[in-house]
């Protein structure tokens, strides 16, 4: 890929606002976009991420009257993508799931597990309270939402972030659904994702010399 296409896609992706309903993202190209997320940086590699990937009309049409954010968006898409994020308690050091990531995902020997959730321990202690860990983990999360955004602008499909949500709204909705354990997940934030129906407007960003200072 040359330069130019790589800025390409990134002017193609924008916060698209109505999706024509009739075109479905395939279920290669959705692979595509979850890879995206799965294939993510995450601080210690937690990986504190769930995806909710959501098609069924009827729940999209009902999440979308909770969600002020994405009126247009979530009806018209093709998938709404709820990013659910791990709860503190589920990413301390000490928890089945750091346990089940750090054998069975990463394969680590016991001396070398026993490292890492003694550096987990004191990344912990200088996050502090469960509030904070919150965010530390919602953070990761975000990374991988702006990797599935960019992994569909390289095939053409367009996304919106839907930050506009109300959380407690759509936790009810997911729980009602047997979709949300709060105990272990928290919803972060939604991206709705599909093709667009309008053509989208040049981009409006300060002037690239104002935004990075090069320090030889
Ligand atoms: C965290 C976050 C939350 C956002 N929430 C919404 C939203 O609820 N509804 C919406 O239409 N756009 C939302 N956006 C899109 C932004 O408004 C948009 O990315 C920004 O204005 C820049 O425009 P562009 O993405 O078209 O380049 C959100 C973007 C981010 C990063």
């Amino acid at each position: 890929m040359n330069k130019n296409e790589v800025i390409d896609i990134l002017n193609f992706r924008h916060a698209c606002k109505e999706f024509d309903p009739n075109k479905k993202i395939s279920s290669e190209n959705l692979e595509v976009i979850i890879e995206g997320g799965r294939l993510a940086p995450s601080s210690i590699g937690i990986e504190p991420w769930h995806f909710l990937v959501i098609e069924n009309q009827e729940l999209k049409d009902e999440l979308s009257k909770v969600c002020f954010g994405g009126k247009t968006q979530i009806p018209t898409c093709s998938h709404f993508i709820i990013y659910l994020t791990r709860t503190p308690k589920e990413i301390r050091s000490d928890s089945e799931y750091i346990n089940y990531l750090l054998k069975d995902v990463q394969h680590l020997p016991d001396d070398y597990a026993s490292n890492m959730r003694n550096f987990m321990k004191s990344a912990e202690d200088m996050i502090g309270d469960d509030e904070n860990m919150q965010s530390y983990a919602n953070e990761q999360t975000y990374i991988a939402l702006s990797s599935m955004m960019l992994s569909a602008a390289m095939l053409n499909i367009d996304s919106c972030t839907i930050g506009g949500i109300d959380r407690d709204a759509v936790e009810k909705i997911l729980i009602d659904r047997n979709l949300l354990d709060k105990e272990k997940f928290r919803v972060t934030v939604g991206c709705t994702f599909g093709y667009r129906v309008h053509d989208s407007k040049p981009k409006l960003r300060q002037p690239l010399n104002e935004v990075f200072t090069l320090v030889k």
